[in-house]
């Protein structure tokens, strides 16, 4: 992992790929802890996650802390010759802790109080959570922070996994300092949230409540706002350990792990913050569509970090254990998912984790090594996995290039996804639906905001960006007259970011881009409970077939329609059009065509955009990195793809290529 750090000195750059796991060795006697390294070593483990869950052990009761048996764990992995990634230990407080201050526990939004007895069960705005927690964080820098063994710090664990917001009074105070600083006076946040509307003028901030459960719809721009503040809520707890972390250890590098399209956190409000990205993903072996999802997940990952390498830092051998069922992992598709993230961009892939359970909520979650023992196609497959990866460390720090950038914008999934709207929509479907053309054609993606810096992209994609402030406007209007090619898809530049609408056509200052106008959204039925027969949409000429999910009029000013609907009250309007200006164009496409490949043909062509391969194989995904081509198998079969024979989960990784 290279990081760029301020102090940071060339040898202390690793120049491994990380490799390896979660160490829960509390939940081990000490003799296992000898085998633990061993078996490391042999599965070429160069990381080592540890103290994720160890409050409890560190701390067994108030101020008395407890590091002999950490101070052990650390020093046998260093003989070792493993790095440590040593958490802060603040995910989960110990009962002590709760029992004495129950203030700390979460509220739901029903008011229920959550109980100790699982985990991460605390208030992200609790203030004797924060006091305990930085107690904790400044003992466990100032004991390990010169440990030879310390790679990184590990802020905390998935934070909002669990509880994504707090309704407790301590939270609804946070909330309303958090509405004054945004808003300056009530008489703002009146007109921002448009008050005016079932008689809820706010007085003064003291009046207003976080979006507890209520009769009906609540006002949409609280809720907006109390999921901006969420996020806020939980980079605060970030914020309060790296800053304890930094200043007494400048030279170590620090992260938290992330959850991929996690709904509950902003996450580009959040990566600036951490020296590298780190991200939690675990497929479902069941789902077909695992993989493109997986991809499209570490290209966000790579475009949070701006491009710069970042690491899966969990992800499961085989099964997990909180699926209704839960499918193993076919021999190869643990490797092939772990090598297209170095190709996206990773430069390391950890699991959870190292050991399987014997006892506990996860004791069925696979590991790297399972109950079996070493004897075991997990742990055969988890050491190859190791040798292999060493023969890729060369690309260490390597950086990817994309030209094609997808809009991905947190504000705009909660938006869409509230009550109260035309049609109750998927974003993440939308945005797959996209990505998933652009996957297998082998072209890169990297993942955009609506605000962010465009200029080195040929196409962007905006699928359903349904919140668009007047700077994103003027941005993405910008980009297509400078050139680029910009693709919207229905329900994008509706709202503000009050969630006002967008007036006289929405869109804003994109209308001219687009060269439309929308008069009315008209989404079609869903099967009634009657099972009589829904009238499907359908649409000719660029991408002629079924459509779904989505139908609109569309007026075109200087737009040229390129597909029409057909049948029902659209018949013979604009169903996908296409509008030249400045040097740039834009395509408006105004429902969900059950096959997208013409549009995206049509797109592309003459943009210059390059593949890895130049056509697309059923279930292969090719991605180059550095001087490497990695050709992924993702079906159940063998293949073949750039001449070379791949077996069913199978990859080649070929150099030059
Ligand atoms: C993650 C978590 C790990 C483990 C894993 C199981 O959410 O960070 O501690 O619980 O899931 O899949």
């Amino acid at each position: 992992m290279l990081v760029a750090l301020g102090g940071a000195d060339e040898e202390d750059v690793m120049d491994r790929l990380w490799y390896g796991g979660d160490y829960n060795p509390e939940q081990w006697p000490s003799p296992v802890w000898d085998e633990d390294v061993r078996l490391m070593q042999r599965a070429g483990v160069t990381v080592a996650t540890v103290g994720v869950f160890s409050w409890a052990k560190l701390e067994p009761a108030d101020g008395r802390f407890e590091f002999d048996w950490l101070d052990d764990v650390l020093d046998r992995l260093h003989a070792g010759g493993i790095r440590v990634d040593l958490a802060t230990a603040t995910a989960s407080p110990p009962p002590w802790l709760v029992l004495a201050h129950p203030d700390v526990l979460p509220v739901t939004e029903d008011g229920v109080r959550l109980s100790v007895g699982s985990r991460q069960h605390y208030n992200p705005s609790s203030a004797t959570y924060r006091r305990y927690a930085d107690r904790l964080v400044r003992a466990i820098a100032e004991r390990y922070g010169e440990h030879p063994a310390l790679e990184a710090w590990h802020v905390n664990n998935e934070l909002g996994c669990h509880v994504h917001r707090d309704y407790s009074d301590e939270s609804a105070a946070a909330f309303r300092r958090w509405l004054e600083a945004r808003y300056g006076g009530v008489e703002a946040l009146n007109e921002a949230w448009g008050t005016a509307f079932w008689s809820q003028a706010y007085g003064s901030f003291d009046e207003v409540m976080p979006p507890r459960a209520a009769p009906t719809f609540r006002n949409p721009t609280q809720l907006l706002d109390f999921d901006r503040f969420s996020s806020d809520a939980w980079l605060e707890v970030y914020r309060a350990e790296a800053r304890i972390l930094r200043e007494l250890t400048p030279d170590v590098p620090v992260t938290t792990n992330f959850m991929g399209f996690f709904k509950p956190i902003d996450y580009w409000s959040h990566a600036p913050e951490l020296d590298f990205v780190s991200d939690d993903h675990y497929v479902d072996p069941a789902d077909p569509a695992a993989a493109v999802f997986a991809a499209m997940t570490r290209d966000l990952m790579r475009s949070l970090g701006s491009g710069r390498p970042w690491i899966l830092m969990e992800q499961s051998t085989s099964a997990v254990n909180w699926r209704p069922r839960n499918a193993a992992k076919p021999p190869g598709m643990h490797r092939v998912l772990s090598l297209q993230a170095v190709a996206r961009g990773a430069d390391g892939v950890m699991q959870f984790q190292w050991r399987q359970s014997a006892a506990g909520a996860e004791k069925f979650h696979s590991a790297m090594l399972p109950h079996a023992g070493e004897d075991s196609r997990i742990f055969r497959e988890t050491a190859a996995l190791g040798e292999e990866l060493a023969t890729l460390a060369d690309l260490v720090g390597t950086r990817l290039t994309a030209k094609v950038a997808v809009l991905f914008d947190w504000d705009s999934w909660w938006a869409l996804e509230q009550p109260a709207t035309p049609a109750q929509l998927s974003y993440l479907a939308i945005v797959l639906r996209w990505y998933r053309e652009l996957w297998r054609r082998h072209v890169l993606v990297d993942f955009s905001r609506p605000d962010g810096d465009l200029s080195g992209y040929a196409v962007v994609i905006a699928p359903a960006t349904q919140v668009l402030s007047a700077g994103a406007q003027e941005n993405l209007a910008g980009f297509v007259r400078n050139g680029g090619h910009l693709v919207a898809s229905y329900q994008t530049g509706v709202l503000d970011e009050r969630l006002h609408v967008l007036l006289g056509g929405y869109l804003g200052a994109l209308r001219e881009t687009f060269g439309i106008r929308i008069e009315e959204f008209t989404p079609p039925a869903e099967p009634s409970m009657s099972g009589g027969p829904v009238p499907a949409l359908a649409i000719e000429g660029l991408a002629a077939g079924r459509a779904s999910e989505w139908g609109e009029i569309v007026r075109t000013d200087t737009a040229e329609a390129l597909a029409t609907f057909s049948g029902g009250m659209l018949d013979g309007l604009p169903a996908i059009t296409r509008n030249r200006a400045g040097d740039g164009t834009a395509w408006y496409v105004a429902t969900a065509p059950d096959d997208l490949r013409t549009v995206v043909d049509a797109v592309l062509e003459g943009t210059g955009v390059e593949a890895a391969l130049p056509h697309p194989v059923d279930g292969v995904e090719a991605v180059r990195r550095g001087d490497r081509l990695f050709l992924l198998n993702h079906t159940d079969r063998p293949v073949e793809a750039a001449g070379h024979r791949l077996d069913a989960h199978g990859a080649a990784v070929v150099t030059g290529g």
